[in-house]
């Protein structure tokens, strides 16, 4: 794991965008694992302008989405399908036959995670996967207590994160309380992940999930065994880490050959 820890989200989004599009640049049919919530919405505006101001072309890119909420089809205001294209899909060029999200509808939903399993794999595998973390420290929908090697499925969603996920809603009693998540295992085989958590209500997750033991209680803990991740934190969500001092130091210092952000 690679921590960095800048004072802001904003700088921090501006290291994660830089990192999207390196990859993009370098593979352009790169596979994207993305991520919705509060979390990515700088990034996405990063990315956007990249592709209006820079030429970042995103023509041979495929994505796959973490999760959707059951019962919400693309059109609800506070579906994921929704965000994606407001935030996202809609300022960028992904084609839309190669832009994948867990369909909420569906009416077979083992046979449709498993076809999105399938589909994951027939792409080749995702190369890099954009991660929030849950105050709970959920990662896509992988509530604490989800099976480590967990596949695409549904999952009941805690009362915490349906009340740290009410303002997408009207009132609190219509967040679902059933979603489909790609799993714990789906996450753990990307090529790269790329962790983003903000503010001061993550920052006991995310201690949890770098320093803390690695558990299914901590969903985000997970990471520790990923043999590719960077985490990008703020100083608020880094705020309860021991060795804070060290990653900065670490960051900073890095041989040139390495400094490639
Ligand atoms: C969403 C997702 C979730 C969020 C997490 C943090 O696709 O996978 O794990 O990343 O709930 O949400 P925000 O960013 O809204 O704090």
């Amino acid at each position: 794991m690679e921590i960095i820890i800048l004072p802001t989200a904003e700088e921090a989004s501006e290291v994660a965008a830089r990192l999207v599009a390196r990859q993009v640049r370098e593979k352009p049919a790169s596979v994207l694992g993305l991520a919705t919530g509060s979390t990515p919405c700088k990034l996405y505006d990063l990315l956007a302008r990249k592709h209006r101001e820079q030429g970042l072309d995103f023509a041979q890119v495929t994505s796959f989405n973490l999760d959707e909420y059951v019962g919400l089809g693309p059109d609800h205001p506070a579906s994921y399908h929704r965000f994606m294209e407001e935030n996202l899909f809609s300022h960028v060029n992904i084609p839309r036959e190669r832009i994948h999200i867990p369909d909420g509808l569906a009416t077979d939903v083992p046979a449709h995670c498993a076809a999105y399993e399938k589909a994951i794999a027939d792409a080749g595998g995702i190369d890099l996967q954009i991660l929030g973390l849950g105050s709970d420290g959920h990662l896509g929908f992988n509530e604490p207590g989800s099976s480590l090697a967990s596949r695409t499925r549904i999952k009941t969603l805690t009362e915490r994160t349906r009340s740290d996920n009410a303002r997408f809603f009207t009132a609190e009693e219509q967040v679902p309380h059933h979603v489909i998540t790609m799993g714990l295992g789906t996450i753990m085989e990307s090529r790269m992940c790329l962790l983003l958590a903000f503010g001061k209500a993550k920052a006991e997750a995310v201690a949890a999930s770098i320093e803390g033991p690695v558990t299914a209680n901590v969903p985000g803990s997970l990471l520790q065994f990923h043999p590719r991740t960077k985490v990008l934190l703020d100083a608020e969500s880094a705020s309860l880490l021991q060795r804070a001092d060290y990653y900065q130091w670490v960051y900073k210092n890095k041989p040139s050959w390495q400094t490639d952000l």
